[in-house]
């Protein structure tokens, strides 16, 4: 009986681990906001970022942008988990599969359509073709894209996370922009050492 409490105990406590861990974004802070070290006294200009201030009055990049709001560009996030990004595709244009590995990606779409997708941890794909004023969730750490399958018109969206620095890990850019050898390689795709080199060339551009 006391052998059957001490594990129904532990499993308690283990289970409230896990719980507190998925539930966990970036750590709590215990003041009301942190400021760099070598910084003592603010005032309402540390909290203001305004480097996206000409983002609307530039045409949109010939390539797919993002331009983010996170800690590195704006300090006063630290231990506030929420950071952000503007997001501009050119008509044509992609995201390649990519995953945020510390937040989920809160994605609202404000011009063009935009087709967007991310795969679960079965290997399901979710899809949408989402038009101006939607949003789409890209669950936490999941790979994902986004493509503006529009041939004429530009679309942008803005994303909210749920981590000041949600990090950035790209598919193509991790496996074949890195020193990961040709050989690995070719046996993780089951193909040749050519056809990884040529993938290889193509990113390294
Ligand atoms: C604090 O350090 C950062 C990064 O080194 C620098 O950009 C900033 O100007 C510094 N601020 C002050 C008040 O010294
Ligand atoms: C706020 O602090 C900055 C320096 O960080 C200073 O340049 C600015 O003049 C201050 N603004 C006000 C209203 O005091
Ligand atoms: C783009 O728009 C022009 C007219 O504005 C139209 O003639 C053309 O077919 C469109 N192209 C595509 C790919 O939708
Ligand atoms: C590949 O890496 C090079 C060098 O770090 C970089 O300039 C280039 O932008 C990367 N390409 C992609 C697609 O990530």
């Amino acid at each position: 009986m006391a052998i059957k409490h001490e594990l129904f105990f532990l499993l308690a406590v283990a289970s409230a681990t896990i719980l507190n861990r998925a539930m966990a974004g970036d750590p709590d802070i215990t003041s009301d906001f942190l400021l760099p070290p070598n910084v003592t006294a603010v005032n309402g200009t540390f909290f203001t970022y305004t480097g996206m201030r000409n983002i609307f009055q530039t045409a949109i990049p010939p390539a797919f942008q993002a331009t983010k709001a996170s800690l590195k560009e704006f300090p006063a996030l630290d231990g506030q988990s929420v950071s952000y990004a503007v997001l501009q595709f050119p008509a044509g244009s992609v995201n390649p599969p990519h995953t945020h590995p510390r937040s989920a990606e809160l994605l609202f779409l404000v011009l063009g359509s935009l087709d967007v997708g991310f795969v679960d941890t079965k290997n399901s794909l979710y899809t949408q073709t989402l038009q101006t004023g939607d949003l789409f969730v890209f669950p936490k750490g999941l790979v994902h894209f986004q493509y503006n399958s529009d041939l004429n018109k530009s679309a942008v969206a803005f994303s909210a996370f749920g981590s000041a620095n949600a990090g950035t890990v790209s598919i193509p850019g991790t496996v074949f922009n890195t020193s990961i050898s040709d050989d690995i390689l070719a046996k993780s795709f089951r193909t040749d050492v050519a056809t990884i080199q040529k993938i290889k060339y193509g990113l390294a551009a």
